[in-house]
C-alpha cells in the first residue's frame, strides 16, 4: 500500500495560549533555512526503512507551514521524489495555512508543486475571541485567505475551535453562520482542550452548553451538506481528508521533522512505532546517527514494537473515532481468536452503558459515547495482564500464536 507522509514545520507567528504542539514563535529558534536541510537529511537517511515506492498523501502541518518560504516546502517534496518515491497521480497534497501568512505568489508556488488541498487555521471569526486565544490575525485576514482560495476554486478545510473562554452559544452561532456562507468542502471542529488550572480553563460555558454547541455544529453543518465522518471532522461526500483517514484505519505513515510520529504496520506481528524528539537540539543531534535499521538509526527510547494488547487498544480507538465505525470482522484478520473475543466482550459492556451501538455489523460510538469519547477509550484500553473471556489466555506478548 502506498505511503502517507507527514512533515512538521514548527514555526508560528505567535504561540497561541492553548497550544501544546511542538512549535515556536518564528524568531526564537534556528531559521527555516537551517531546519529544512535537516528534514531533507532525515528523508535521505530513513528512506531505506520503507518498502513502499509510492506516496498517496503528503501533509505539511505544524506549526504554520505557510509562514516559511514556499521554496523550502517544495524542496522537501522534491527530496522525496529524488529519494525514489513517486506520487500517485491522484495523490492528496495538503498544506496547513494560517490567515495573514498567505499571498497569491505563495499560493501559485504551492499549486505548481502539486499541492491540491489547504487547511486554514480560522479558529473563530470573532476578533475578540481571536485575542482571547492569543492569535495575531483578525477575521478579515481569514476572509482574505478564503477569498484567495475561492478565486482558484481550491479544495480546502477550516479549523474551528469552540467552547472558548467567555464564548456564548450566540457567538458560536455567528461563526456557524459565516461557515455556512462559505459552505467549505471540509471542516474540523475542535472543542478547546486545556489542562485543569490552565488560564484558559476559566470562564468557559458549562458542560450542558458545551454539549449544545457540539450538537449545534453538527446540525448546522449537515444543513449545508457536510456530514460528520469522525468525532471532530465533517466533509462533503468524497472530500473527507484521505491523509487523516489513514491514521484512523491502521495504515502505515511516515512522520518527518521535529516531534513527528511514524507507524509501520508491515513490521510484524503488530506493527512498529517510532518518533522524533520534541526538543530541537536533540532533533539536530539525530543527524549524527548512522546505520541501516531502526535499531541503529534510532535511540532505544524512540521506537517500540507494538505488543498485542497495545495494537488492540490502538485498533479499537482509531476505528471508533470514525462514524463508519469498527467492522465486527475487521479485527479477525489481525488478531488471534482470544483477542477478538476480548475486544467484542469489552464492546458489549460499553453497549450496555449506551456508549457504543452495533448496527449492520459495525460498532459505532453513540451520541453519548462521542461526548465522553475519552472515557470510552479508557474503558477500551487493554493491558498485557488482561485475560481473554476464556479466563486462561493472557493478552501478553507470548500469546501471539494462540490463534
Ligand atoms: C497544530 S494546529 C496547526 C494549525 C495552525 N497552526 C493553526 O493553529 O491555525 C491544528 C489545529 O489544532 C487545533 N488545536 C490546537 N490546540 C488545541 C487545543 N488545545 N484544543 C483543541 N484544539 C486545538 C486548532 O484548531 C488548530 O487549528
Ligand atoms: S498557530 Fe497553530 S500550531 Fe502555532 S501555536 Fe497557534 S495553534 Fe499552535
Amino acid at each position: 500500500m502506498a505511503l502517507a507522509v507527514y512533515v512538521h514545520i514548527p514555526y508560528c507567528l505567535q504561540r497561541c495560549r492553548y497550544c501544546d504542539f511542538a512549535t515556536f514563535e518564528w524568531s526564537e529558534i534556528l531559521p527555516p533555512e537551517r531546519y529544512v536541510p535537516q528534514v531533507l537529511d532525515e528523508i535521505r537517511r530513513r528512506r531505506g526503512f520503507w518498502p513502499q515506492t509510492e506516496i498517496r498523501t503528503l501533509y505539511f502541518g505544524g506549526g504554520t507551514p505557510s509562514l516559511i518560504a514556499p521554496e523550502l516546502i517544495v524542496a522537501i517534496k522534491t527530496e522525496l521524489e529524488n529519494s525514489g518515491f513517486r506520487f500517485l497521480p491522484d495523490a492528496e497534497l495538503t498544506l496547513e495555512i494560517n490567515p495573514a501568512t498567505l499571498d497569491e505568489a505563495k499560493l501559485n508556488t504551492y499549486m505548481e508543486a502539486g499541492f491540491n488541498r489547504f487547511s486554514v487555521g480560522a479558529q473563530t471569526f470573532n476578533d475578540r475571541l481571536l485575542k482571547v486565544c492569543g492569535r495575531k490575525h483578525e477575521a478579515r485576514d481569514t476572509h482574505e485567505t478564503l477569498r484567495l482560495l475561492g478565486q482558484y476554486a481550491l479544495n480546502y478545510s477550516f479549523d474551528l475551535l469552540f467552547a472558548l473562554p467567555s464564548q456564548s452559544l450566540a457567538e458560536l452561532d455567528e461563526d456557524l453562520a459565516i461557515v455556512s456562507e462559505y459552505a467549505p468542502p471540509h471542516l474540523s471542529a475542535y472543542c478547546l482542550t486545556v489542562p485543569e488550572g490552565h488560564p484558559m480553563s476559566r470562564g468557559r460555558a458549562p458542560e450542558e452548553e458545551q454539549v449544545a454547541m457540539f450538537d449545534r455544529i453538527e446540525a448546522r453543518l449537515r444543513m449545508v451538506g457536510l456530514a460528520k465522518y469522525e468525532i471532530s471532522n465533517f466533509a462533503r461526500p468524497g472530500l473527507e481528508s484521505r491523509h487523516n483517514s489513514i491514521y484512523w484505519s491502521d495504515e502505515s505513515y511516515w512522520g518527518l521533522g521535529l516531534s513527528s510520529h511514524s507507524y509501520s504496520r508491515e513490521e510484524g506481528p503488530f506493527g512498529l512505532r517510532f518518533w522524533n524528539p520534541k526538543n530541537l537540539a536533540q532533533y539536530e543531534k539525530q543527524s549524527a546517527l548512522g546505520g541501516e535499521s531502526f535499531q541503529t538509526l534510532l535511540p532505544p527510547d524512540q521506537w517500540e514494537r507494538l505488543e498485542m494488547h497495545e495494537a488492540m487498544t490502538d485498533f479499537g480507538h482509531m476505528h471508533l473515532r470514525t462514524m463508519s465505525g469498527l467492522p465486527e470482522d475487521a479485527a479477525q484478520g489481525k488478531f488471534p481468536k482470544p483477542a477478538v473475543a476480548s475486544l467484542t466482550a469489552r464492546l458489549k459492556e460499553l453497549q450496555k452503558r449506551g456508549w457504543v451501538k452495533l448496527d449492520n455489523g459495525r460498532w459505532r460510538l453513540s451520541r453519548e459515547g462521542q461526548l465522553i469519547s475519552n472515557k470510552v477509550f479508557e474503558e477500551l484500553t487493554f493491558l498485557a495482564s488482561d485475560r481473554a473471556p476464556d479466563g486462561l489466555t493472557l493478552l501478553a506478548p507470548d500469546s501471539y500464536c494462540a490463534v
